[in-house]
């Protein structure tokens, strides 16, 4: 194992410059972008395997395949500009659920979407302009921006689909709501454009209890009061449904750091089995 790893660092240093290229700035930034696209392809897979609608199954698994490869894409830039993936404490994804709390049908997740992804064009087209903008990064920005666009075309012959069978009205109000969001998360972001460590760096552990801060993410992430959540009461009692399940497991995961079996998931009846297992897990 030693030396396979050892072959792959000298690959590494004959193909990929030593020194930084880009401001340290700009390297938190598109570590970033690395880690929202994984966010992306991570979420879409997770509603990949649990939607019941054969042809989004198929949508999903695709767009799931190519946030992947975006998240590379974003890996080999890096590399290339002589940089280092570096590990981000937040995504896109993270502060837009922060702010839209729990995508509870279909319609939602499509909506935020479609709004999503317009976001991350328009951004990347602005980003291409940036004066001293690495020609390597260019190129990763334009190849993306072409990709993205697949992206925004199936979602929206989706939620096209969604307006023929339920009225436009719905629709467009829904997208509204998203828009506005979207606006709120992308000027927070803004302000630190040029110091996003103190964005994305790593932050202080939280002095607050598994307790506290499950009860926390799932007020947050189920759209309910803090005040509301009971760790005996069974998931279904709270009205979380497969849909509610992806997005709460996501955020549970995000705040803790940990990845759940598929096992683990579907051994949870309630917030405390949760507890339970977290507790087993991020103790020494
Ligand atoms: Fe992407
Ligand atoms: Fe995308």
């Amino acid at each position: 194992m030693a030396s396979s790893v050892a072959v792959i660092a000298r690959e590494v240093e004959r193909e990929y410059p030593q020194a930084l290229e880009i401001s340290e700035n700009e390297l938190w930034l598109l570590s970033y972008y690395r880690e929202s696209e994984l966010a992306g392809g991570l979420l879409m897979g997770r509603l990949a395997r649990e939607t019941d609608d054969d042809d989004l199954r198929v949508r999903l698994t695709e767009h799931c395949a190519e946030e992947a490869r975006h998240a590379w894409a974003w890996t080999e830039c890096i590399l290339r500009v002589g940089g280092t993936p570096k590990k981000v404490s937040e995504t896109y994804q993270s502060r837009y659920h922060a702010a839209v709390g729990n995508p509870t049908n279909l319609l939602e997740v499509l909506a935020l979407t479609q709004i999503f992804e317009r976001r991350v064009v328009r951004h990347f087209r602005a980003h291409q302009s940036w004066p001293g903008t690495h020609p390597e990064v260019k190129r990763t920005l334009q190849q993306l921006i072409e990709e993205e666009a697949g992206h925004i075309r199936w979602v929206k012959d989706r939620l096209d689909a969604y307006a023929a069978a339920n009225g436009e009205t719905v629709v467009k109000e829904m997208m509204e709501r998203f828009k506005r969001i979207d606006e709120e998360v992308y000027n927070g972001l803004k302000r630190y454009a040029d110091r996003f460590e103190q964005v994305v760096g790593p932050k202080q552990p939280s002095a607050d209890s598994i307790e506290q801060r499950l009860r926390r993410v799932a007020a947050d992430s189920l759209g309910h009061d803090e005040s509301e959540i009971r760790f005996d009461a069974t998931l279904a009692e709270m009205g979380v449904d497969s849909l509610d399940l992806v997005v709460f497991m996501m955020a549970v995961e995000e705040e803790f750091r940990i990845e759940f079996t598929r096992e683990e998931q579907s051994a949870f009846r309630t917030l405390g089995d949760v507890a339970a297992v977290l507790k087993g897990a991020t103790k020494d």
